[in-house]
């Protein structure tokens, strides 16, 4: 057996490590020099190989008991090893808690202090992980800022290669003046757009200059200073304060004033009703469906009869005193009983149980029904055994819960799971990766405050028969998409029946199937609109009719539409263009989105 003092002396890892630096050495030589020696029959290296090789990825986890069943370590050395290991793990953790994380643009400000005094135009580009953590600052272009020379490539590369979740664009104005140019909301308008393609969103624009700043961040959510941002992807993004704001709608009625609408504030950690995926929510679209709604409509009550994320019904809740929430999905039903039922309940309770919640460690977790079906799927192994966990846990303790904690942890459960979803937004497929992040962490959702509210899950059709209000808001699906199919993860996981699943979607078997969807779609609205006992009907729809994609076609024209409300009483028709992206695969470019009003009363 060689001795360490048999190896000529510049291949000793000692030596090497003064004359090369510790890159030029093996993880085993490293392992060496920390041992000093070996024992007897066995080197120093011989050592500390067996060692690298027993422990392999997990060595950063060993103790000194692991330690010591290797043959040749006694107590003193696994001391050692396990010493440098927790030495290095506790700077790596005092590194961590100085990450520099951007709150709002005081964040970014500072960060950026010295670009005011530049004589010449620069943007700069923060490059942002999913909480918000700096990773990367850098100017992406000097001299005089146009859209035309400015390409979104130079800004999105970068973020790519570092796995950006988002990025913040700073830029200086020499004059002195922070007011934004007319250039700098073109460019603004095509950042933001580029991000939502990327899927890397932009969070704000700064303009900095001598004499103060100015954030499109902050002046589209109306406030003036010290707006915070979101972190962990509920972020409202340029986007879509862009889309919402967008005061360039046409109207084919009398112009309407825009009126106050209010939107809930995002809160940081705590889900709001419209931070989900949704085909078809009218969330960017609210502001000009209100400012319609409050010209034509007069009342005191309003049902929202296919309420999809209840967003509606969530801003028609502080213009009318009662509201009506409906819509034939198990988990839309949860959401709605969660957010806006009455009943009491304990957010101190909930936020203990969602802190417990999130101490658990996928690792330590058995396979569940959730995990053995979407696992290394729609989600992580270790992110899926959690949520089918909790899914368990909060089934197994319903009788220690008043029925609204239940829909609370439900709705807390749904929103966390879909925010991490392995998809583009719905479950109909999964991207196909090698490694699924473990990013599954529960926040609790943020109720709305309601006067008076009914909730129901019934088919529209059947529904209204049953009720009566001044106002009935209509909005079915459009094309043959069927929205149980669509979010059918959130169906099983809410109905948590663990029904038997089908198909590379894992999808369980039909329930829910909307005739909306089918040819069937006119009649059945027909019989809608005739049996409707309000004051007036408001119906959205599309003209989607002409996309090339066939599950995109309107299963109803809009004439027909017309034809039919017409029935019932005087109709408008307002319309608006609506902008809408996908990932670059727009199969219809001429989208429009039109708001039907009934008043069912006029002579
Ligand atoms: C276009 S989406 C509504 C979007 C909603 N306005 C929003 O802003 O989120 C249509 C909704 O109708 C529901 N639905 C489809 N057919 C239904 C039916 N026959 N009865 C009740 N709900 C139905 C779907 O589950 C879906 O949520």
């Amino acid at each position: 057996m060689a001795k360490i003092k048999d190896i000529p002396k510049v291949d000793r890892p000692r030596e090497r490590f003064l004359k090369k630096g510790p890159e030029a050495l093996s993880k085993s030589d490293l392992l060496a020099i920390l041992l000093g020696s070996g024992i007897k029959g066995k080197n120093v290296q011989k050592l500390s190989q067996q060692i690298i090789k027993k422990f392999g990825k997990n060595f950063l986890n060993i103790t000194v008991d692991d330690l010591q069943k290797v043959s040749g370590i006694g107590q003193a050395k696994a001391l050692q090893i396990a010493s440098a290991i927790s030495l290095v793990k506790r700077y790596y953790a005092d590194e961590k808690t100085n990450e520099i994380v951007i709150k709002n643009s005081q964040d970014v400000l500072s960060l950026t202090y010295g670009l005011k005094e530049k004589k010449k135009e620069y943007l700069v580009c923060l490059y942002l992980n999913a909480r918000n953590v700096l990773l990367k600052k850098e100017v992406v272009s000097v001299g005089l800022l146009d859209k035309t020379l400015l390409h979104p490539r130079e800004i999105f590369y970068p973020a790519t290669e570092i796995n950006a979740a988002s990025i913040i664009l700073v830029h200086n104005h020499p004059s002195g003046d922070s007011s934004p140019s007319e250039k700098d909301i073109h460019i603004v308008e095509k950042i933001a757009q580029a991000g939502e393609i990327m899927g890397i969103p932009v969070v704000d624009f700064v303009i900095i200059s001598e004499s103060g700043h100015y954030s499109f961040y902050e002046k589209l959510k109306n406030q003036n200073k010290g707006f915070d941002y979101v972190a962990d992807g509920v972020q409202g993004t340029l986007f879509d304060l862009l889309e919402i704001e967008k005061p360039s709608y046409e109207i084919s009625a009398e112009k309407i004033q825009e009126t106050y609408f209010h939107i809930p504030q995002i809160k940081e950690n705590h889900f709001q009703l419209h931070n989900r995926r949704y085909i078809g929510n009218k969330y960017k679209l609210i502001k000009w469906i209100f400012s319609i709604l409050d010209k034509e409509c007069k009342g005191d009550s309003f049902a929202d009869i296919f309420a999809g994320t209840g967003v509606v019904a969530a801003v028609a809740s502080k213009h009318f005193n009662e509201i009506i929430l409906n819509d034939f999905l198990h988990s839309n039903h949860a959401v709605y009983k969660a957010f806006f039922d009455k009943e009491n309940w304990s957010r101190e309770k909930i936020n203990n149980i969602i802190k417990d919640y999130n101490n658990i460690n996928g690792g330590d977790l058995d396979e569940n029904y959730f995990s053995i079906n979407f696992g290394g799927k729609y989600f992580s192994k270790n992110s899926a055994k959690i949520i089918g966990f909790i899914r368990e846990n909060i089934e197994e303790n319903k009788n220690k819960l008043t029925e609204r904690e239940y829909y609370i942890l439900m709705a807390s459960l749904l929103y966390s799971t879909d925010k991490i979803a392995n998809t583009v937004g719905h479950y109909d497929a999964y991207f196909k990766k090698e490694f699924i992040e473990d990013n599954f962490f529960m926040r609790p959702i943020d109720p709305v405050e309601v006067k008076a509210v009914s909730i129901f899950r019934e088919d529209a059709n059947l529904l209204v028969r049953q009720i009566q209000t001044d106002i009935v808001y209509i909005d079915p699906p459009y094309n043959s998409r069927q929205y149980s199919r669509f979010y059918h993860i959130l169906e099983t996981l809410t109905k948590w029946d663990k029904p038997e699943l089908h198909g590379v979607a894992l999808k369980p078997k039909p329930e829910n199937m909307s005739d909306y969807c089918r040819v069937s779609a006119k009649d059945r609205f027909a019989e809608l609109v005739n049996d409707i006992n309000a004051k007036y009907l408001v119906v959205s729809y599309n003209n989607t009719y002409d996309s090339k994609s066939n599950s995109s076609q309107n299963k109803i024209t809009l004439e027909e539409i017309k034809n039919i409300l017409s029935k019932r009483g005087k109709t408008k028709i307002f319309e608006k263009d609506y902008r809408h992206f996908n990932a670059g695969n727009t199969d219809f470019n001429n989208h429009k989105e039109y708001l039907f009003v009934t008043n069912v009363n006029y002579e």
